[in-house]
């Protein structure tokens, strides 16, 4: 089974993006990550459309963006013409979730959909024919490094049992606490997308912990 690893560039060095996409690359990475925040629907502010141009200049990896933001509508069409190969937007503020989930297929990219921890899985039991990719989040979305909430564990097993009882082949990607302690248990469950911050940035070799991190998987089968 495939393992993923995205490495989340919300804990790189800006100062260095260039070297820090360069270095993910060397390291194996499948794809960057790319934390949109609008501080509204998380109390933190990151970045838009410039960056993801920025990127998609520096790299041919997929650009893997999580849209953390209100009304994510307003932002799909410009952040697929940036460059975006995947727009993940959160269930919790989307009202019209499968209308978007279409839109964003419309627009040739991955259709994303993620959860909170405390949102259930039911938010899109009905519609998962149109989902490319379910993102359950094992931390409260805002800051990285923060720490794996573990009992989740057991809800991405039930979002892979979902998966497969639909017989789709939607991406299971997982974000939040993602660490050589907490990705097997992850991978374990049937996660096989792994979105890694501090891991990855604070490590003494950033560009080793990322096949590190695949690792731990392969050797778990
Ligand atoms: C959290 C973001 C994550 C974050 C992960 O709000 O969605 O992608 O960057 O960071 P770590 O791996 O440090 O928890
Ligand atoms: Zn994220």
């Amino acid at each position: 089974m495939t393992v993923r690893i995205a490495p989340s560039i919300l804990s790189a060095d800006f100062a260095r993006l260039a070297d820090e996409i360069a270095m993910c690359e060397a390291g194996g990475a499948d794809w960057i990550h790319v934390d949109v925040m609008d501080g509204q629907f998380v109390p933190n502010l990151t970045f838009g459309r410039k960056v993801i141009e920025t990127l998609r200049r520096l790299t041919a990896l997929p650009l893997d963006v999580h849209l953390m933001v209100v009304q994510p509508e307003r932002y799909l069409e410009d952040f697929a013409s940036a460059g975006a190969n995947g727009l993940t937007i959160h269930a919790e503020a989307a009202p019209h979730l499968q209308r978007q989930l279409a839109r964003i297929r419309e627009l040739g990219c991955r259709a994303g959909v993620a959860l909170n921890p405390s949102t259930p899985l039911s938010a899109v039991s009905e519609i998962v024919p149109d989902i490319d990719l379910l993102l359950i989040m094992t931390v409260n979305p805002g800051f990285g490094g923060q720490e794996f909430i573990e009992y989740l564990v057991d809800k991405i097993r039930r979002a892979r049992l979902m998966l497969d009882e639909c017989a789709s082949d939607a991406v299971l990607e997982v974000d939040g606490g993602i660490s050589r302690a907490t990705i097997e248990d992850a991978w374990r469950a049937g996660a096989d997308t792994f979105v890694a911050g501090n891991a990855i940035f604070s490590a003494a070799d950033p560009r080793a912990e990322i096949g590190a991190l695949r690792q731990r998987c392969l050797v778990s089968v």
